[in-house]
């Protein structure tokens, strides 16, 4: 009987999470001798209570298709209920961002309840999906981009924006592709543009292609961007709920966040929300929700996960993100500029073990001092699975070194 450990790495704003989960693959070698049962439930939610169904591109992402599946019905509804209701039942459904931070969707838009200054005010989802494992939002935009534009329309009814402008990265061609093609049957339809639904609300939807930076994922380096400027964030604040898109108040939300909120206002805040901790439980040390993760040095993130088995090497998968992050820096901040390079080189001779066991609390220092003393979240997100590797793979670290130390009389650092 084959038992292997899995580890189970929980990607946040970085992979912040490194634990291993015994589980034993019995279950596996039993199961696979069976013919595969008729699935129809998928842990504890049912199918009706699927907000997305067509993820895998088995049905037409078409308006047609999206129709079927329950898209843009009633829409015009729940815009004439208007921005309190909207926020009201995105409040009650406790909805929190799907981009990486978990703030409260609700609480965001309601940060856009002031009075008209004369600008206008947009809304800008967050179609860039560069975090590392993190492989969502393009199944969206490629086989449900309906769900987003509708999202639009009411999110946007929801912050009194003017237009939105779904950012894709650049990489993302059949995404964009789709989206865009779903953009024009929506405006074909009547369902956005002027009068969208039929409902006096005036509303355009606008696609903007990025160049593949991972930065570019952070809101304002995100808005740097479609303004035609090199993707660097900007220092907060002023947020951009005052000072956005082209200096307009702006609401950022990343994709799915959007493309769940008009199931949201169809079925209702509380049906949302019924969904949540006693009933999420995938992992035997850990919640996999929000609060929980926080409590174990770890966040939830974007909820994605990637799962290894226990022949990957931990220490090289961890110096592996800090290159990815080194690469990522946009070099305006020096603790970020410098640090993520120094980091990432201490952990290549970690690899090695080509270290002496007194630079693992160096290299958790050096980390100390990079999180949160930049202008932007990257350095944290870089700061975080090093801190992670540290706290639960000491003794791996320092074997690795011992190992070394053993073959080599000399260790040379360089
Ligand atoms: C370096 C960096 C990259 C980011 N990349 C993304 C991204 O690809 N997609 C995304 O939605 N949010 C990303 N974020 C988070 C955004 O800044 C922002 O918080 C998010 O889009 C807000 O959406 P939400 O409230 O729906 O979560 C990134 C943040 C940082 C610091
Ligand atoms: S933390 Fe890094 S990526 Fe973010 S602004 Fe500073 S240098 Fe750029």
């Amino acid at each position: 009987m084959l038992s292997v450990p899995y580890r189970i790495r929980c990607t946040g704003a970085g992979i912040q999470w490194v634990r291993t989960v015994q589980q034993a693959v019995s279950n596996f070698a039993t199961e696979a001798a069976k013919p595969p049962p008729a699935k129809t439930k998928f842990g504890n939610l049912k199918d009706e209570d699927r907000v997305f169904t067509n993820l895998y591109g088995r049905h037409d992402w078409r308006l047609k298709g999206a129709l079927k599946r329950g898209d843009w019905y009633k829409t015009k509804e729940i815009l004439l209920k208007g921005t309190d209701w909207i926020q009201g039942e995105v409040k009650k459904s406790g909805l929190r961002g799907r981009g990486g931070a978990g703030f409260p969707t609700g609480m965001k838009w309601s940060f856009m309840n002031k009075p008209n200054d004369g600008r206008p005010r947009y809304l800008v989802v967050n179609g860039d999906e560069g975090e590392p494992g993190t492989c969502k939002d393009r199944e969206i935009l490629r086989h449900d981009p309906h769900k987003l534009i509708e999202g639009c329309l009411i999110a946007g009814r929801a912050i009194g924006a003017r237009a939105a402008y779904i950012y894709i990265r650049g990489e993302f061609y059949n995404e964009a592709s789709n989206t865009q093609l779903a953009i024009k049957e929506a405006y074909e339809a009547g369902l956005i543009g002027k009068n969208a639904c039929g409902s006096g609300y005036d509303f355009d939807v606008y696609l903007h292609r990025g160049a593949g930076a991972y930065v570019c994922g952070e809101e304002t380096s995100l808005i740097e961007s479609i303004e035609g400027k090199a993707g660097k964030p900007r220092l907060k604040p002023p947020f951009p709920a005052d000072i956005g898109l082209f200096g307009c108040p702006t609401t950022v939300n990343n994709v799915e966040t959007i493309a769940v909120a008009p199931t949201i206002c169809r079925r209702g805040g509380d049906w949302f929300a019924s969904f949540g901790r006693p009933r999420n439980r995938v992992c035997e040390t850990v919640l996999m929700d929000f609060d929980d993760l926080t409590a174990n040095h770890s966040a939830f993130g974007t909820a994605a996960i990637i799962v290894m088995d226990k022949r990957n090497d931990v220490i090289k998968c961890i110096a592996r993100l800090a290159h990815f992050y080194k690469h990522e820096s946009c070099g305006q901040c020096t603790p970020c500029r410098e640090g993520c390079n120094w980091m990432s080189k201490v952990m290549d001779r970690f690899v090695l073990g080509k270290a002496r066991p007194e630079e693992i609390d160096m290299l958790y220092e050096m980390s100390k001092q990079i999180e949160g003393h930049t202008i932007c979240a990257l350095a944290d997100g870089a700061a975080w699975p090093i801190q992670g590797l540290i706290r639960h793979y000491r003794p791996e670290i320092e074997g690795r070194m011992k190992e070394y130390a053993a073959k080599h009389k000399q260790i040379e650092y360089y």
